[in-house]
């Protein structure tokens, strides 16, 4: 089945998963801001886990019981509409490994010639740039990063070591000292529009997402739900890192139920907007 189901906001309609969040238009949302717009994308089970123990160097996976190629084509469609991907150092370890979905190069795949198609119609290059927060810097650079024009962003903090800052400098990129024990999220929002993005995608994990919120920084949250339970020890949630004081609060901004998805067993596809 091609469709899914908008629950909210009404009327309850069909439509095409192809284009679903392609049509949230994230570039004519940025510009009517007139800031920049940050938003990430989670998939969940129902009892809150986006991550399980695996063979990785952080010892965590996201759970291959909730992964599914209707929410990656979502996935994509948020990352095609980016001017720039936050990552983390986590990540460029685990893939130097071997060891974690692909999210550097992804219209490269053929399932995906429609949305590398759609980022030439809008005129934008072919890859969105990418942005790596870490405060170890212990991590190598992907060779895929380093060919085809995009920019490879280091955001560090000012402890960071000063040997490795100039290393990556030559190698692969601006590198940026944006705090000082650890990435503060508004001097890294401020830092990326000061170099021009408006569009920003965070790709990263529970510590990221922690830091942009305690900065009040980002706009939107997308989360796939699966219709599975799975328990298991670390309990692994989307957000990582101290009570959030005061909370962050959103507005329900889309719903829609897939049937279809995880074999017929179902997932809710979930937008929520920063209540102001
Ligand atoms: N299910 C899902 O949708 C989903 C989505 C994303 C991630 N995940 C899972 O979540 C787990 C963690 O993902 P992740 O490592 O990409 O994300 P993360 O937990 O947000 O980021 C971890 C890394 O980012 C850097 N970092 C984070 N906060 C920082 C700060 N305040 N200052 C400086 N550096 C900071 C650190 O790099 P250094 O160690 O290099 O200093 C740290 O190791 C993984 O198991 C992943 O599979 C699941």
């Amino acid at each position: 089945m091609t469709t899914i189901t908008q629950l909210y906001p009404p009327p309850v309609q069909e439509l095409a998963l192809h284009g679903l969040y392609l049509s949230h238009d994230l570039r004519q949302a940025a510009a009517e801001l007139n800031r920049p717009l940050v938003y990430t994308n989670f998939v969940s089970s129902l009892d809150g886990r986006i991550a399980l123990p695996g063979p990785t160097e952080s010892g965590m996976v996201a759970p291959k019981q909730v992964t599914n190629s209707r929410d990656w084509r979502l996935f994509q469609e948020l990352a095609v509409q980016a001017d720039v991907v936050i990552s983390s150092g986590r990540y460029l370890r685990d893939y130097a490994g071997g060891h974690t979905q692909e999210i550097l190069q992804v219209y490269d795949d053929p399932q995906f010639a429609d949305l590398a198609r759609w980022r030439v119609q809008q005129g934008l290059s072919p890859q969105p740039d990418i942005a790596v927060i870490s405060a170890s810097l212990d991590f190598p650079i992907p060779a895929a990063l380093l060919t085809g024009g995009r920019r490879v962003l280091i955001f560090t903090t000012e402890q960071a070591d000063r040997g490795r800052v100039r290393q990556l400098e030559k190698s692969a990129g601006q590198v940026i000292a944006v705090g000082q024990a650890s990435v503060a999220g508004d001097r890294l929002v401020q830092a990326l529009a000061g170099l021009g993005y408006q569009v920003i995608y965070s790709a990263a994990g529970p510590k990221v997402l922690h830091l942009l919120l305690a900065a009040g920084v980002l706009d939107r949250l997308y989360l796939t739900l699966a219709n599975r339970l799975l328990g298991g020890q670390p309990y692994a949630s989307f957000v990582e890192g101290p009570l959030l004081t005061p909370p962050v609060d959103m507005h329900l901004h889309t719903a829609c139920f897939d049937a279809a998805g995880l074999d017929g067993l179902g997932q809710l596809f979930l937008s929520y907007r920063r209540a102001a």
